[in-house]
């Protein structure tokens, strides 16, 4: 069966947006060893907000674009398959765009883009700060459990199932 591909546009969004979210994951918590790169926390930290809001464009701009161009249907998959795999994307997109609207909105100093320009802060009372807050702690560790099992069940259908669901995804494959 010839596999069923998604466009290069997409396998593009999919590989460069995982690679900024394990990144901006990995700042905070290698945070030690990342300031000795960066010359301090600071510079950690305005290298984890910048990336956060580039992983926030690039998922509005992959949403726009997905919403003409429907991805391939991979396989003859039962309804709960693919209410399954839906609900799963799904909320990945959704954790794409809480995690830096999250981080946006709780900030109380200006947000120092990629050295460059200051943003910010936005004008919310502590109140939304607090709850924005809790939202961007607590959804990482939604967004942890999501990872893993999203990269589980792509490696499961290769090697268990072996069929093309992985292959789609991966560019310079045919
Ligand atoms: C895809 C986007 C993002 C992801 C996945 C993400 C994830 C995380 C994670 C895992 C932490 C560590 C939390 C902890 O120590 O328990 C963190 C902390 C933080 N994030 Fe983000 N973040 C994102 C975007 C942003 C953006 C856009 C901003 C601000 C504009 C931001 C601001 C912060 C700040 C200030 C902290 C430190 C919180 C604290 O410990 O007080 N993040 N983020
Ligand atoms: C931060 C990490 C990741 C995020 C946020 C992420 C997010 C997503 C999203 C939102 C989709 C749905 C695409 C669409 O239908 O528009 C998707 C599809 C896919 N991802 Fe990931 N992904 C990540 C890591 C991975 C890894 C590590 C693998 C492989 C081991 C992988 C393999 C796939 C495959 C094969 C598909 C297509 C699934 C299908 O058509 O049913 N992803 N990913």
């Amino acid at each position: 069966m010839a596999t069923a591909r998604f466009t290069s546009v997409q396998i593009a969004f999919h590989w460069l947006s995982a690679l900024l979210v394990l990144l901006i994951i990995a700042l905070p918590y290698g945070a030690d060893f990342f300031a000795s790169l960066l010359g301090g926390k600071g510079n950690v930290f305005t290298l984890h907000k910048s990336l956060g809001i580039v992983v926030l464009l690039l998922t509005l701009l992959r949403l726009a674009y997905r919403g003409r161009k429907i991805p391939p249907q991979q396989l003859e998959q039962s309804p709960a398959q693919r209410f399954a795999a839906k609900a799963g994307h799904g909320l990945l997109y959704l954790l794409l765009l809480m995690m830096p609207i999250s981080g946006l909105l709780f900030g109380s100093k200006p947000i120092n883009l990629f050295w460059l320009v200051e943003i910010g802060p936005l004008p919310f009372s502590s109140n939304v700060r607090g709850v924005a807050k809790d939202v961007h702690i607590l959804g990482q560790y939604v967004l942890f459990a999501m990872i893993l099992g999203h990269a589980a069940v792509a490696l499961w259908h290769h090697y268990v199932r072996r069929d093309d669901v992985l292959k789609g995804m991966l560019p310079l494959v045919r």
